[in-house]
C-alpha cells in the first residue's frame, strides 16, 4: 500500500493536497452543499462532528466514488468518555487508580463510536493540570506527571486496540501539547509562562508516554509558552516530538487554532500563519480554513515548501492507510449493533463506583439497613443531563440515572422524598423551605451540590471554583436542622468548601459519573460498593492557594509554626484540604514492614520495595499504595515527594497481603541542570503510604552508586 500512497501523492494537484490537510466540520446528521461540494472537488480530508452510519456512509461514497483521485475521507469526534454510553469523566476515572479500567471503557467507546462511522477520536486528554479555576481540569488526570502518563499508556492502548485496522479502533489524539493546563491563574486560552524544566518533568510525560504506546494522532494546544505559541513551535513539535521521540505520526491543530496565529501576534496574515503551522509540524488544519486560504500563498511567497506539504499529506494518507481506508472506505459501518446485553452499562457502572472519593465520613457511611425516610435535597439531585458533565459525545441525558433514581431503586422500603432547594447557579431561594420541610421529617438527608456539566470542559474557567448560586444557603440550612448529613459533589473540578466538610457527616467527591451515575451513587452509600477513589488533584481548601499541587520543591525556610518568616500564609494553613491520593474507605487499611532487596543500587541495576498491608475493618475492600521518592541532595533541588508507581490490592475482613514495587535504577534519573539526564549518587528516601500527606507515610531510604561526579553536570 505504501506504493499506492505515493502514487496518490504524484498523482495529486496542490489543491488535493490542501485538502487532505483541511478537516471541517459537518453540520450534525445533515451536511451542508459546501461540504458535499468540498469533499467531491477534493478538497476536504477529514471531519469532525459528523456521525451515524447514514450520513457517514454517504459522505463516505462522494469521496469515493465522485472524486477524482477516490481518497477516503477520515471521521474525528471527541469521544472523550464514552459515545453513546457514558462514563465518569477523565478527572474521574483517574481518581480509580486504575490502567485496565481506563483501557476497558476506552475499549467499549471505540467500539462504539466506529460502529458510528467515527475513526478517530479527540482523546485522550493528558494536560497537567494543577489549577482548578481551569475548567478543563475535568478532562485531564489530574496534577501528577506518572499519573498521566499510566492514563494515557492505559487510554492509547483501549482507543486503538490491537490494530488500528480493527474495525472496532479508532485513531488516538493525544491532546493537547504545549503546557495547555499552565495557562496563566487558570483563564482558558490565556498565555503560560513556565520553564523548559517544568514543561520538560511535569507537562511533557504522559505525551511521551501516549508516543510509546504508538499514538496515532497528537493535537496541538491553544495557547502559546511565553510567547510562542503550541501550533507555531518548532521546537516542541519537531525537536521534541518527532526528532527526539520519534513520533510518526498526525499533528493536527485544535479547532481554527491555525488562523489564530494571527490573533495570537506571530503572524501577519494567513499566509504566514499557514506557514509557521506546517513548519512547525501541524499537519491537519481543523477549521479556520487556514491552510485552504494561506497556503498558496505561503508557497508563492516562499515561506514554506511544497516538501513540507507532500510530508505531511503523507503522513494523513498513511493514517488512513493505516485505518484500513483504502480497503475498506465504511469500516465499522458494516457492523450490526449488538443486542442490548447491558454490558457497556455494568462497565460505566463499575467505572463509576470506582471514581467516586469518599472525603470524609464520620460513620454515618455506610448508610444503616431500616431506614424509613431519606431526603434527596439540592440542584443535583434529580439533574440527570448534568451527571454525563462535559463533551459528553452523543450521550443522552434520557440515558442518565439521576442520584435520587438510584436511591429509590437501592431503598425499596424506604420514603425517598426529593426537594431542589435551589437551582444549580440561580440566586432565587424560595424553594430552600420545601427542602428544610422534607429534611426535617427524614433520618438521613443527601445533599447532593456541585455544577452543572457547562461550568467545566472548555471555556469553563471559574475565578471562584466554589458551589455556584444559592447553593451555600441552602446546605447550610440543612446543617442547621442537626440531621445527619452526607454531602455529594459533583463537578468537574474540587471545590472549595471547608465550611461543608467541617459540618456535614460525610462528603463525596462524585465528580460527572457519567449514565450509571445515580445506581454508582446509591451502591457505594448503601455499602453494596465499598468506596476506592483517590484523589488525582490537591483539593483546595481556599481559592488563595492555588496552583495547588503535592510535589512541592523544598524551600529553604520550611514552615515553622513559630517562626513567621517561614514559608506560609498568615490567613489560612498551606495544606490542602485534602491531599492528592487521599480517599476513605469502609474498610481500615494498615500498612505495615516497609523493606526493600537492597539498600545500594547501581546504574542498570533494580529494586523491590514491599509493604504488607493489612484490613483491620469490617468489610473486604481495595487499598491504593502510592510509591513516591524525593533525592534530598542533588544538583537540582528535586520534589518532596515524586510518585513512581502505585499499586491496588484487595483484601478480605482480618487479611494481610503483600504489595511489591519493582523499580529500576532509571526511577532516580532526573533533569540534570542542563537539562541532561543524570543519575546522581547519594541517598534517596523512598516513602510509601495511602496519600502524599507526608506525615503519614513508611520511610526508608536507598543509596545511589554511580561513578559519576554528580557535579559534573553543573
Ligand atoms: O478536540 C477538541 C479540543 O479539545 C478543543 N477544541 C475543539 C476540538 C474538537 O472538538
Amino acid at each position: 500500500m505504501a506504493k499506492v500512497i505515493e502514487a496518490l501523492l504524484a498523482a495529486m494537484t496542490l489543491e488535493e493536497k490542501i485538502g487532505q490537510l483541511t478537516m471541517a466540520e459537518g453540520s450534525g446528521h445533515g451536511t451542508t452543499r459546501d461540504v458535499q461540494s468540498a469533499i467531491r472537488e477534493g478538497r476536504l480530508g477529514s471531519l469532525l462532528n459528523v456521525h451515524g452510519s447514514e450520513i457517514v456512509r454517504e459522505l463516505q461514497r462522494l469521496a469515493i466514488e465522485e472524486t477524482r483521485l477516490e481518497i477516503p475521507l477520515l471521521f474525528g469526534l471527541d469521544v472523550l468518555h464514552g459515545h453513546r454510553t457514558i462514563f465518569p469523566i477523565p478527572l474521574a476515572e483517574a481518581a480509580a487508580f486504575d490502567p485496565p479500567l481506563w483501557e476497558a471503557t476506552a475499549r467499549a467507546a471505540a467500539a462504539e463510536a466506529s460502529r458510528d462511522g467515527i475513526m478517530l477520536t479527540f482523546a485522550p486528554m493528558l494536560d497537567l493540570a494543577r489549577d482548578p479555576r481551569w475548567g478543563r481540569i475535568a478532562e485531564s488526570p489530574g496534577e501528577d506527571p506518572l499519573l498521566g502518563s499510566r492514563f494515557a499508556s492505559a487510554k492509547v492502548r483501549g482507543f486503538q486496540g490491537r490494530s488500528l485496522s480493527d474495525p472496532t479502533s479508532l485513531a488516538a489524539t493525544a491532546k493537547h501539547i504545549g503546557a495547555y493546563g499552565a495557562v496563566t491563574a487558570g483563564r482558558e486560552y490565556a498565555s503560560g509562562d513556565l520553564s523548559e524544566r517544568t514543561l520538560l518533568e511535569l507537562h511533557l510525560p504522559a505525551f511521551k508516554a501516549a508516543a510509546d504506546a504508538g499514538v496515532a494522532a497528537i493535537m496541538a494546544a491553544f495557547t502559546d509558552i511565553a510567547g510562542v505559541p503550541a501550533h507555531a513551535n518548532v521546537t516542541l513539535l519537531r525537536k521534541t516530538l518527532r526528532c527526539a521521540w520519534g513520533f510518526e505520526g498526525v499533528v493536527i491543530s485544535d479547532y481554527g487554532a491555525v488562523a489564530e496565529l494571527v490573533p495570537h501576534g506571530v503572524a501577519a496574515d494567513l499566509a504566514e500563519a499557514a506557514a509557521l503551522a506546517l513548519t512547525a509540524g501541524i499537519d491537519i488544519d481543523m477549521m479556520g480554513d487556514a491552510y485552504r486560504r494561506g497556503l498558496p500563498a505561503a508557497l508563492a511567497r516562499g515561506l514554506v515548501g511544497l516538501e513540507a506539504v507532500d510530508a505531511a499529506v503523507m503522513r494523513v494518507l498513511r493514517l488512513k492507510e493505516r485505518l484500513g481506508l483504502f480497503d475498506e472506505p465504511y469500516r465499522g459501518l458494516s457492523r450490526d449493533a449488538p443486542a442490548d446485553d447491558g454490558l457497556g452499562r455494568d462497565l460505566a457502572r463499575e467505572a463509576a463506583r470506582r471514581s467516586i472519593v469518599l472525603l470524609t465520613n464520620d460513620g454515618v457511611l455506610p448508610l444503616p439497613p431500616g431506614l424509613r425516610r431519606i431526603a434527596v435535597v439540592g440542584p443535583l439531585a434529580d439533574a440527570a443531563r448534568a451527571m454525563l458533565g462535559p463533551w459528553a459525545a452523543i450521550g443522552e441525558g434520557t440515558d442518565a440515572t439521576t442520584i435520587a433514581d438510584g436511591l429509590r431503586l437501592a431503598l425499596p422500603d424506604c420514603v425517598v422524598d426529593v426537594s431542589a432547594g435551589v437551582s444549580i447557579a440561580g440566586s432565587d431561594t424560595h424553594g430552600i423551605a420545601d427542602a428544610c420541610r422534607i429534611a426535617e421529617t427524614a433520618d438521613i438527608v443527601v445533599l447532593c451540590l456541585g455544577e452543572d456539566e457547562t461550568m467545566s470542559g472548555e471555556a469553563g474557567s471559574r475565578a471562584h471554583p466554589e458551589l455556584p448560586g444559592a447553593q451555600r444557603i441552602l446546605a447550610e440550612a440543612i446543617l442547621d436542622l442537626g440531621k445527619p448529613v452526607v454531602a455529594l459533589i459533583a463537578s468537574g473540578r474540587p471545590l472549595i468548601v471547608p465550611w461543608l466538610v467541617e459540618r456535614a457527616s460525610a462528603v463525596l467527591a462524585t465528580w460527572f459519573l457519567g449514565q450509571e451515575a445515580g445506581h454508582a451513587i446509591a451502591d457505594v452509600l448503601i455499602g453494596a460498593a465499598n468506596p476506592s477513589g483517590r484523589l488525582p488533584v490537591s483539593w483546595p481548601r481556599d481559592v488563595g492557594q492555588i496552583p495547588i499541587f503535592y510535589a512541592e520543591r523544598p524551600t529553604g525556610r520550611p514552615e515553622i509554626a513559630a517562626n513567621r518568616f517561614t514559608s506560609k500564609y498568615l490567613d489560612v494553613p498551606a495544606t490542602p484540604q485534602f491531599p492528592f491520593g487521599h480517599g476513605l474507605s469502609y474498610s481500615r487499611f494498615v500498612l505495615s514492614g516497609l523493606r526493600s532487596t537492597t539498600t545500594e543500587i547501581r546504574r542498570g541495576q533494580h529494586i523491590e520495595i514491599a509493604v504488607d498491608v493489612t484490613n483491620e475493618g469490617p468489610v473486604a475492600g481495595e487499598e491504593t499504595v502510592l510509591f513516591f521518592i524525593h533525592d534530598p541532595v542533588a544538583s537540582v533541588a528535586r520534589p518532596l515527594l515524586e510518585l513512581k508507581d502505585f499499586a491496588k490490592i484487595r483484601l478480605r475482613p482480618g487479611e494481610r497481603g503483600t504489595v511489591t514495587f519493582t523499580l529500576t535504577s532509571e526511577a532516580f534519573i532526573f533533569a540534570g541542570r542542563s537539562l541532561a539526564p543524570v543519575l546522581e549518587v547519594g541517598e534517596i528516601e523512598l516513602f510509601v503510604g495511602k496519600s502524599a500527606d507526608r506525615g503519614s507515610l513508611l520511610r526508608t531510604s536507598i543509596r545511589v552508586i554511580v561513578a559519576q561526579d554528580r557535579l559534573a553536570d553543573q
